[in-house]
């Protein structure tokens, strides 16, 4: 069996780092990085310490509009897929990368195995709703990590292919948490990297931030909320900042001094597992570590105003907050865990084993 894998943007490395691991024991795998994350502390440092093999091929397409990023990686997928001929052509998630393998692969008529396939957050505003509706359309493998993707899936007419598997960000969690504890705690202190070259002070307790969405991010107004109510917070903020949210920030931080966030530089896989299990709570706009906070056990408020990952919010483990200084600081002060409530709704850490057998079995 051969695949060719596309990967572009950070949590898509951490994907691949768990499935590729199976693949590779029995098949041929061709990994495609577009170049959509590029920065080294975006890219470079993940294939270093999760141990995925390096891409096969960099496309280096690097940043652009919507439609420039999409259209070039999509001139370069093709000729990688007509030269390879692949049995499969395997995406993950919702991101640019995604959507312009899946296109690439459907004209040619290579079949499509979409990982992470049926979440919404049924707002087509975002980027990544529109990539991820495009992407499962056109999908023959439909992985869908939880029962809610396989239900908004069946919401729209589509049952063929659907399988859910259980969640491969869950397995790289949890393999790679247990190589936590292979160091002490001054190997991740000493990796933390202030953006205006100065040492890191951290005390023993921290909160953390990561907000990089668009509409969390285009406006100073936004940010100034964001970043007020973290500053009302009784232990500091560590706040690694993404490319995309540093001008902004900047911006802010000019009109006003912040005395109680620390701005570093993005982390990698392993020191974000540590600073995430270890801080009080985390406040995000991510998915992945929307999800990462609830199997690591830590409270988290998600920056939204609708989360694909509603199983976190069962319990009140994860608490969508408006972008105001209000309602963040109050459902960051004010939250009540039920930890009772908390299921293994992401699956057992085999996601990638049951992809691997479940495409053995159709290609037989
Ligand atoms: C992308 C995904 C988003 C995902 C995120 C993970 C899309 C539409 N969005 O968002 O779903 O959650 O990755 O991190 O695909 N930049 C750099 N260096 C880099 C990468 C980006 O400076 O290595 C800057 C550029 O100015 C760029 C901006 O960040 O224009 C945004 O990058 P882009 O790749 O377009 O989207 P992300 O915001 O990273």
């Amino acid at each position: 069996m051969k695949i060719v894998t596309i990967i572009g943007a950070r949590p898509q490395f951490i994907k691949a780092a768990a499935v590729s691991r199976v693949i590779r024991e029995k098949h041929t795998e061709i990994l495609v990085h577009t170049g959509q994350h590029y920065d080294t502390n975006m890219s470079e440092v993940f294939f270093e310490e999760l141990d995925i093999p390096r891409p096969d091929i960099n496309l280096a397409v690097g940043s652009g509009t919507h439609a420039k990023q999409t259209a070039e990686m999509m001139i370069g997928i093709e000729e990688v897929l007509i030269k390879e001929e692949p049995d499969y052509l395997m995406v993950y998630g919702d991101t640019n990368s995604t959507l312009a393998g899946a296109i690439t692969a459907a004209k040619l008529h290579i079949p499509i195995i979409h990982i992470e396939a049926g979440l919404r957050s049924f707002n087509m505003e975002m980027p990544e709703e529109q990539n991820r509706i495009l992407t499962d359309r056109i999908s023959t493998f439909l992985m869908c990590p939880t029962d809610t993707a396989v239900e908004n899936l069946k919401a729209e007419g589509i049952q063929r292919g659907v399988h859910n598997i259980g969640d491969v960000m869950c397995d790289a969690v949890l393999y790679y948490a247990k190589l936590l504890e292979n160091y002490a705690s001054e190997y991740y202190f000493s990796h933390l990297k202030a953006w205006n070259g100065e040492t890191v002070e951290v005390q023993e307790k921290w909160y953390l931030a990561t907000i990089h969405r668009a509409e969390n991010t285009q406006t100073i107004e936004t940010v100034r909320e964001i970043l007020d109510a973290l500053e009302g917070l009784e232990f500091p903020t560590l706040f690694p900042v993404h490319p995309r949210t540093k001008g902004i920030v900047k911006d802010v931080m000019r009109e006003k001094a912040y005395q109680n966030i620390i701005c570093i530089e993005p982390m990698g896989y392993l020191d974000m597992l540590y600073f995430v299990k270890h801080a009080q709570k985390v406040v995000t706009d991510s998915g992945g570590l929307q999800k990462e906070t609830y199997i690591l056990d830590t409270p988290c408020v998600t920056v939204r105003e609708q989360t694909e990952w509603v199983e976190t919010l069962v319990g009140g483990h994860n608490i969508l907050a408006h972008p105001t200084k209000e309602d963040i600081y109050n459902k960051l002060k004010n939250t009540i865990i039920d930890k009772e409530a908390k299921q293994n709704y992401y699956g057992n850490g085999d996601a990638a084993k049951q992809i691997c057998e479940m495409l053995e079995k159709n290609y037989a």
